[in-house]
């Protein structure tokens, strides 16, 4: 069978170095962006003269044409032409005749490979905001339910003070919030046509890269072609936010996991995101979060395979640049999965009130209210701290809680203390009590709901047009 670039060529390839070269089998993900991407460069090039405009026309029509196919999967792809680019150069010629064969004027697969992942991860880079912020809503919606309801705050996965459960679903609003500023900010960098860069030095045809790169809704072009053709750092960034994001989802799916066992039991995930055993029938397990704390790890994995793929390459186009592809589309899938799975599941799951609140009482994580206490009559902080380090060993020693040892037993540690010291000991008024900015206490996290409220719902103007 003959190439489109077998002129020089006065053997075949053997089949299986075709195969090896071939990237058909994933790249054809790209296919309307390859085909959205011809569309404006035919056009550029009949405005330009380079080609006539009835030889445009004829090929816009027969690009229409296929992508139409496309749509509808009717359209069959071969190994035998490589990648995308030289399937869909072909099926033209095939629906059009030679005069298919101008679409290439001025334009290499180099520059045209680059620009549909351009429009690739612009289309999805826009739909993970908007991903993002619908699980931004439903963290606010259960927030607001939960303002009052106390758990267990942990450092070093041991009991330090209770907080509002609206407060640590808020923690990871902020995460999210950083993560949709990260993927907006991308976007200035995805949003450059390197379109008529070439295979790496310009071309000699009288073309118009702005007006190419103004049909296709980009921002502006690449400056220099070299860089364009092989530039890869818009994907590196993807990537990399992608893996912030999916840690930050793996550290809640982590916590889920550990709320739903039995020694936690803060919530309980509906059935329609748990699964049961094949072998122990009382078992109900969390497996789609532990699903997206184990995506991350692939995520990450392409990450690291792009930028080792990258730091040895010589300018410019090199065919290890075709190993680009398979991590970015995985990792779009993985990403638009997890946090569609992940936001059913925290919208569904019913959180354990009783539980949580029950486990403030079983501990010392009043301990530093009591510490505050003396501090506010009077004796330095690091005295409290002993003090009240003292009454715990106490309380240990005893098998009791604070709030069991009398006031005597106080008293006989500090004569500062005096009865209203249980008070303080109430988990409740211990959350109640912090007042400070971006704290836990009810008044704030009430506070800080209304202007995250404020930031999504000021976002829903975000501009989808031209994904
Ligand atoms: N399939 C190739 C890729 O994904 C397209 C560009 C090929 N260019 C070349 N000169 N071989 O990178």
């Amino acid at each position: 069978m003959k190439k489109l670039w077998g002129g020089r060529f006065q053997k075949s390839p053997e089949k299986w170095v075709d195969e090896f070269g071939a990237s058909i089998e994933f790249d054809q993900e790209l296919v309307e962006e390859d085909i959205e991407g011809s569309l404006a460069h035919v056009k550029m090039l009949s405005k330009c003269g380079i080609i006539e405009q009835n030889e445009a026309e004829a090929i816009e029509g027969g690009l229409h044409a296929l992508l139409k196919k496309a749509k509808n999967g009717e359209l069959s792809f071969s190994s035998e032409y490589e990648d995308i680019h030289l399937n869909l150069e072909k099926l033209l010629i095939d629906e059009i005749g030679p005069t298919g064969g101008k679409l290439h004027t001025g334009r290499s697969r180099n520059d045209q490979v680059a620009t549909d992942m351009h429009l690739y991860l612009r289309k999805h880079t826009k739909l993970i905001i908007k991903e993002i912020q619908e699980l931004q809503h439903i963290l606010i919606k259960k927030a607001e339910k939960n303002v009052e309801t106390i758990l267990p705050g942990y450092t070093h996965l041991q009991r330090a003070q209770p907080i509002s459960f609206a407060h640590h679903l808020l923690a990871y609003f902020w995460m999210l919030q950083r993560d949709k500023e990260r993927m907006e900010e991308s976007l200035k960098r995805i949003g450059l046509s390197p379109l008529g860069c070439g295979a790496l030095a310009g071309t000699t045809f009288p073309i118009d890269r702005e007006y190419s790169a103004e049909l296709l809704g980009f921002d502006g072009i690449y400056e220099n072609s070299l860089d364009g053709v092989s530039d890869r750092d818009f994907i590196l960034e993807f990537l990399a936010n992608s893996s912030i994001m999916m840690m930050h989802l793996s550290r809640f799916c982590e916590e889920i996991i550990l709320w739903c066992s039995e020694e936690f039991k803060f919530v309980e995930l509906d059935d329609t995101y748990a699964t049961g055993s094949s072998m122990m029938p009382q078992k109900k397990n969390p497996d789609m979060a532990e699903l997206i704390r184990g995506k991350t790890g692939r995520t990450y994995g392409s990450l690291m395979s792009l930028l080792t793929i990258m730091k040895g390459m010589p300018l410019a186009y090199n065919k290890d640049l075709q190993e680009d592809k398979e991590g970015m589309f995985d990792t779009v899938q993985t990403v638009h999965g997890s946090l569609k799975i992940f936001a059913g599941m925290i919208d569904t799951m019913t959180v354990n009130e009783e539980k949580m609140h029950q486990s403030t009482k079983e501990d010392f994580s009043n301990a530093t209210e009591l510490a505050d206490y003396l501090a506010k009559r009077g004796m330095p902080f690091r005295e409290a701290h002993e003090v009240v380090g003292k009454l715990v060993y106490q309380c240990i020693e005893k098998k009791v809680y604070l709030k069991d040892l009398s006031l005597e037993e106080y008293q006989n540690a500090s004569l500062l203390f005096e009865e209203n010291l249980y008070d303080e000991l109430d988990p409740h008024q211990a959350v109640a009590r912090r007042i400070s900015e971006g704290g836990t206490g009810f008044a704030k996290v009430k506070e800080a709901i209304v202007k995250a409220k404020k930031l999504v719902d000021e976002k829903e103007v975000l501009d989808l047009k031209t994904l």
